[in-house]
């Protein structure tokens, strides 16, 4: 049965990559750009269900020109990250989460449903195998992409038969650089429509919102904030981070799950950590004009970006064709803003109790 997990075969590289190399590697990552010296890989066919699971040497593969990823962009991803603690053991946080999403995701793109065992099983057999690629340091960790493909051979419009999964792993620093970012609100593009496919994690949502990242450089921004695709007056979230308010009532305010945005584990978190500390909670809709009002007159005192890339990045500004928004003096964090990213990293890295069991150790 698909429930039982799989064996996986271990074969570890016969080139490993040098030790004193992968230390100069791992000493100040860009993000996404340096990879781990082994992959997994499991494969899935219709009738047979997911076999030939292994751990093994990362390396390019064959694909068939056919395959149907190629053409009609089936293909669904999640992003984690592997710690190293403080008692100096490699932990990853709510990997369940993970294998969850990933599901849902790969539901919402007609692929198949692959095992939350398995899923769990090759995340943790790839940080085992390269387990001296977490590094050491503040805000540093292993980024774990689990991804699936389809990689049936057919031009024909349908959900695939055939799928490949697989996990890779990169050494990253923190996504942003230290300080606050600032952040452009789309009016040329939205991210996602009610019925269409925001709350998955899909390579298409990610291409689709490029041109928007794109923009927002060049308006001198860090970031794209989307707003919802029907009115273009409430807060959705950002290319690739949920997105948060403190109020002057304390009240931390956060768009909610309609099935536009991606539901953020980072987010979940956050919210349950900010009920921990006295914090109101609400998720509900948050108009774009209220935030630039609120900004001007104090109603609106922080804002963060978050996710697991992203961890909790202070937002300083927002600005759109009409003007501007600013927090303080847009270069500093406010407290709250910092007060829940030393929470959620101090649990994520082992140096406070973990109240919730978030923290799942390999
Ligand atoms: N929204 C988008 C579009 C993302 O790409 C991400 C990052 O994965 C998030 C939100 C935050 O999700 P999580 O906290 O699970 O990483
Ligand atoms: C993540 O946080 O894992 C993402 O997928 C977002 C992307 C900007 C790297």
């Amino acid at each position: 049965s698909e429930s039982v997990a799989l064996p996986f075969t271990i074969e570890p590289t016969t080139a490993p990559t040098p030790a004193d190399h992968r230390a100069d590697l791992i000493a100040n990552p860009a993000f996404g750009r340096v990879f781990s010296d082994h992959m997994a890989m499991v494969r899935y066919s219709e009738g047979r269900g997911w076999h030939d699971a292994r751990i093994t040497a990362r390396k390019p593969f064959p694909i068939d020109p056919a395959a149907a990823v190629l053409h009609y962009g089936q293909e669904v991803f999640e992003g984690m990250k592997a710690y190293r603690l403080e008692s100096g053991g490699i932990a990853t946080f709510r990997p369940e989460e993970n294998a969850r999403r990933f599901q849902a995701s790969a539901a919402r793109m007609a692929m198949a449903a692959l095992p939350q065992d398995i899923f769990m099983t090759a995340v943790d057999e790839l940080v085992r195998i390269d387990r001296d690629w977490v590094p050491t340091g503040e805000g540093k960790s292993l980024y774990l992409r689990p991804f699936m493909i389809a990689t049936e051979v057919f031009l024909g419009v349908k959900p695939a038969s055939e799928y490949l999964f697989m996990v890779i792993a990169c050494p990253v620093a923190g996504y942003f650089g230290s300080g606050c970012v600032s952040v452009w609100v789309s009016d040329a593009y939205t991210r996602a429509a009610p019925g269409g496919t925001g709350a998955a994690k899909c390579g298409g949502n990610y291409a689709a919102s490029l041109i928007a990242q794109r923009d927002s450089q060049t308006h001198g921004c860090d970031q794209v904030l989307f707003l919802d695709s029907r009115e273009q007056r409430y807060v959705e979230e950002m290319g690739g981070m949920n997105v948060m308010f403190l109020r002057d009532d304390n009240t931390l305010v956060t768009p909610p799950l309609t099935g536009t945005i991606l539901p953020g584990i980072t987010r979940d978190a956050i919210l349950r950590l900010a009920r921990d500390q006295g914090l109101t909670v609400e998720e509900a809709p948050v108009a774009i004009d209220e935030v630039f009002e609120g900004a001007a007159t104090g109603r609106y005192r922080e804002a963060f970006a978050c996710g697991t890339a992203a961890v909790i990045s202070p937002i300083g500004s927002f600005r759109r064709t009409q003007g501007e928004a600013v927090f303080g003096d847009g270069k500093t964090p406010g407290p709250v803003t910092l007060a829940l990213k030393k929470t959620l990293t101090d649990i994520q890295a082992g140096r406070t109790n973990d109240p919730h069991g978030w923290v799942h150790m390999i």
